[in-house]
């Protein structure tokens, strides 16, 4: 079994999180002047993004919604995310990955895909075609989805179960591997101008898969791409979906607001994943973080303050809604949910508070509610100079054992520049920053999981690495 490397020697993971919408977890703060977000439906929006993370992060990581959320005040309703664009509009994430990869070196691509809506036969092939468009640069973000606004666009009265969206999401995967692992020999591709072939007509196969979700006869469309199955992320809460994610995942974001719920899911997840068989060095763990830093904490706690004043509350209760399933548009502003409420507000209240100094005193109503998640969501903030942030980061590196962040912006790309400017330089000087020119020309995998440890391709102690076929079979 792989161990870890202790934190002081470890070289953070740092993702850019982002969705294809005019606000991510900002809901509002698309007025922002400095903001660009509302042009996510420009292509030059797409490329000037990709340079700016280039060579300081290493993946843009693109979350994505099939539905609207329409919880709050009422099932059904739509109105309240509109003004605040809360993930609203929000166009298909994959199709400027083509373009921005045209414009880097050694920036990877996370995007998420639901295996609840789509056809493990073609989502094989789009990811293919990905690797090879990005040169074995791409990541898949496996969910299963939670909004029932999707299910109702995907043609059915309702969703489908948790644990069943899981049961389908395994058999999915397996599917996948098929495809990409197991239909096409290594040596397939031959061009071979002697024998006037360009696939070895020996060396191609079907899958026909027959299971209790899919029937896939393959082959796969499409020759070999560098990475064949894209790197894998997760990120399932529940038992289920850690399972889940602790036998697929290659990477895991661990959400929580708070350092001691963090580490004790690091834990658990990376028990979990050995119980499995996997070697944990092949499995790194990410936390969220919404990160607004300047020359100093002074100017990054008024940047702060003054985009709260952007915030449309409205859209972040609307979030809200569709996260937990809970509507507060039932309750009055002035409720205290630190005793009233669903116990899903209540546990979120408890941690929210935990991490916040000097907020014992402070009642929890709605409105606070609102406040807490208007700038970064559900994820927990490091506001201050370089110095401070660092230090934020590096205590949770330290305490909670993660591999890396996922770095939310309120106002994009703004914050994701300041990031480069301030911040760092800050983790190069500590020596936390990982090394994008020695990334160049690497795979995803190789660069999340260390050129030492993968060749580019899943690890053989990966439930998809059974299927591989290789020259030599
Ligand atoms: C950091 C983070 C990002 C996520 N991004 C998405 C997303 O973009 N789209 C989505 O449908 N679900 C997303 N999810 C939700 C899930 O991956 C998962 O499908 C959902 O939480 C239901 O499973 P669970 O009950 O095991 O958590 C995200 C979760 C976390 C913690």
């Amino acid at each position: 079994m792989g161990t870890f490397s202790t934190p002081t020697s470890k070289k953070w993971i740092l993702n850019a999180f982002s969705m294809s919408s005019p606000t991510h977890v900002a809901p509002g703060l698309w007025r922002h002047p400095r903001n660009q977000t509302h042009r996510y439906k420009e292509i030059g929006y797409w490329t000037e993004l990709a340079k700016i993370l280039d060579g300081n992060f290493h993946a843009l990581f693109l979350a994505d919604m099939l539905g609207i959320y329409d919880v709050y005040k009422g099932p059904g309703n739509i109105k309240e995310v509109l003004p605040g664009a809360a993930q609203f509009p929000i166009s298909d994430p994959s199709l400027p990955i083509a373009a921005m990869a045209a414009v880097t070196k050694s920036l990877s691509f996370g995007i998420t895909a639901s295996t609840t809506y789509e056809s493990p036969f073609l989502l094989a092939r789009r990811y293919s075609t990905l690797d090879h468009l990005t040169n074995g640069r791409v990541a898949w973000n496996v969910v299963t989805s939670y909004l029932e606004s999707a299910a109702k666009n995907l043609g059915l009265e309702q969703e489908i179960s948790h644990d069943e969206r899981y049961q389908i999401a395994d058999e999915f995967l397996d599917v996948v591997y098929q495809l990409l692992e197991g239909s096409w020999r290594d040596d397939a591709v031959i061009l071979d101008n002697d024998l006037k072939s360009y696939t070895h007509p020996d060396r191609v196969r079907r899958i026909n898969h027959k299971g209790k979700y899919f029937q896939v006869a393959g082959p796969h469309l499409i020759e070999p791409s560098r990475q064949r199955t894209p790197f894998i992320f997760q990120a399932g809460t529940s038992k289920a979906g850690k399972a889940f994610a602790t036998k697929h995942a290659e990477a895991m974001f661990l959400p929580g607001m708070h350092i001691d719920a963090v580490r004790k899911n690091v834990l658990d997840v990376r028990q979990s994943a050995a119980e499995q068989g996997r070697n944990l060095d092949g499995l790194k763990l990410i936390a969220g973080m919404l990160v607004i830093v300047d020359a100093t904490d002074e100017l990054a706690q008024k940047k702060y303050d003054e985009y709260l004043s952007y915030a449309d509350l409205e859209g972040s209760l609307a979030l809200f809604g569709g996260w937990t399933g809970q509507d507060l548009g039932a309750y009055a502003d002035d409720d205290n949910f630190e005793f009233t409420g669903p116990g899903a507000i209540q546990s979120i209240v408890s941690s929210w508070r935990a991490t916040i100094p000097g907020s014992e005193g402070i009642k929890w109503t709605k409105k606070r509610v609102a406040q807490e998640l208007a700038l970064g969501g559900p994820h927990p903030r490091a506001i201050g100079s370089a110095k401070t942030v660092a230090d934020i980061l590096e205590k949770w590196v330290a305490e909670t054992d993660v591999d890396g962040f996922n770095v939310s912006y309120a106002v994009g790309p703004g914050d994701l520049e300041d990031v480069v400017k301030y911040l760092i330089p800050e983790l190069k000087s500590r020596g936390v920053f990982w090394d994008p020119t020695a990334a160049e020309g690497r795979t995803t995998r190789e660069n999340y999981l260390g050129v030492d440890f993968s060749d580019g391709r899943l690890s053989s102690d990966h439930p998809g690495a059974k299927y591989k076929w290789k020259a030599s079979d």
